[in-house]
């Protein structure tokens, strides 16, 4: 398969009001689809996640344990919160003349102890789309694992694996920080070896249960590791930046690798 040229996270800091409960940042949304279709060159691939914020996290908070949730109720209520969440951007996204297609990660996904990296995921989908000029875009998800558990799938995890499925040519995060702060100043690159300095100097955010800004470098560690090519955190809420990565410029940032 040919490869795709853009994996590219929204985190949920930037579509949704982390703080506010079910409430979507919909200025960013529209202003997202917007630079989406202005940006996107005729012939690009693109594949799209989209994190949980206010929706999947905060139905997850009620019910996670160890990592875990067993309750079906809180199973259903992360899962419908992602729904909406994904819906909301769908409609954005459509209404801007965007071909969007959601695919649900929990239904082609099925993980093994909770691993990853072991896990049975049928691309197919997602291919058939990119092959029929579509973009297909997933969100973060409650999965389930071949133990019985169910767990949470973070957009920064499922970003990574795809961007590596697919052969990405830039794995990008848009996130409401202007990409990994030290001492108040942007760190404006990052080299391989230095990930696991750096993981070690961030800090997590309360009501994000995937890791935070750390989990989210972990997460490009692992992705160059197993040979990903560039990766780049930004902030998603500026206006022109996601434009200026579409259309192949240096943006402000953190580059990773
Ligand atoms: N050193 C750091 N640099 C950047 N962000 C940091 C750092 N330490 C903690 N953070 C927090 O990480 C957040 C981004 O991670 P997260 O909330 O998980 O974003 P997303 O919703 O995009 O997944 C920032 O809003 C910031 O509050
Ligand atoms: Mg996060």
């Amino acid at each position: 398969m040919a490869p795709v040229d853009f994996v590219i996270k929204f985190g949920g800091s930037a579509i949704t009001h982390k703080e506010l409960p079910l409430t979507p940042n919909l200025e960013v949304i529209r202003r997202m689809a917007l630079e989406l279709s202005e940006g996107i060159k005729p012939g690009k691939r693109l594949v799209l996640i989209h994190g949980g914020g206010s929706f999947g996290h905060y139905e997850a908070l009620k019910y996670l344990k160890d990592n875990q949730i067993s309750d079906p109720l809180g199973i259903a209520a992360v899962r419908g919160s992602m729904l909406a969440l994904t819906k909301i951007i769908t409609d954005s996204f459509l209404a801007t003349g965007l071909p969007v297609f959601a695919i649900t990660p929990s239904s082609c996904i099925i993980l093994e102890d909770g691993k990853f990296n072991c896990a049975k995921f049928f691309l197919e989908p997602v291919e058939r789309c990119l092959d029929g000029g579509l973009i297909p875009m997933l969100g973060g998800d409650v999965v389930f694992d071949r133990s019985g558990s169910t767990r949470i799938l973070s957009g920064d995890t499922l970003a990574q694996q795809l961007a590596l499925n697919l052969d990405a040519g830039m794995l990008a995060f848009g996130t409401d920080v202007d990409g990994i702060m030290i001492n108040g100043q942007l760190v404006h690159k990052v080299a391989l070896e230095e990930i696991a300095k750096y993981s070690k100097m961030i800090g997590s955010r309360a009501g994000d249960v995937t890791g935070g800004m750390a989990g989210k470098v972990r997460e490009i560690g692992n992705y160059l590791s197993k040979g990903g090519k560039h990766a780049l955190i930004f902030n998603a809420t500026k206006p022109l930046l996601l434009k200026k990565l579409l259309l192949g410029e240096k943006v402000e940032g953190t580059y990773i690798g």
